[in-house]
């Protein structure tokens, strides 16, 4: 008995920070949120629109959608797309990366932003 709760906590808190970190959100939910995305980003490997296809930019490092012609400020940012860095571009893009191009207020709600990104993220699975 001792055993096994020794053995579990540290797989408990292992599972919470990837749970945290991947499916906080909804993805049926995020699909309907990505719709304000729609009007300049596709969901489509490598279909640009104003905005850089964002198929596959879970995991990403910023300003590398091939063919897409970025602001300078969004070449050099230099970011990895991790949920955590996605959370706090959609929250305020113009904060995150001053210059960019990207004309988004940002998402409010944070619900709304964990669903969108959880909708990213499992984007290249589904295609596979
Ligand atoms: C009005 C058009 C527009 C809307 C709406 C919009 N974006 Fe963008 N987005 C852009 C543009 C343009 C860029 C490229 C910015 C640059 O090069 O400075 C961009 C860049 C991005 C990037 C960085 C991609 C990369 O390859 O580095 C992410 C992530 C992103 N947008 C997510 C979103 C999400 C999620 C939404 C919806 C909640 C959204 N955007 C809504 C125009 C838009």
């Amino acid at each position: 008995m001792i055993v096994r709760i020794v053995v579990s906590l540290p797989v408990l808190a292992l599972f919470a920070g990837t749970a945290y970190a991947q499916v906080a959100g909804d993805a049926a939910a995020g699909e309907k949120v990505f719709k304000q995305c729609q009007v300049c980003h596709t969901a489509e490997p490598g279909k640009n629109k104003i905005g850089p296809s964002l198929y596959g930019v879970v995991g990403r490092k910023s300003g590398s959608a091939e063919g897409f012609n970025y602001s300078p400020a969004m070449k050099t940012a230099n970011i990895v797309w991790t949920p955590e860095n996605l959370d706090k571009y959609l929250t305020d893009p113009k904060a995150m990366v001053p210059g960019n191009k990207m004309a988004f207020p940002g998402l409010k709600n944070p619900q709304d932003r964990q669903n969108v990104i959880a909708y990213l993220a499992q984007l290249p699975k589904e295609k596979k």
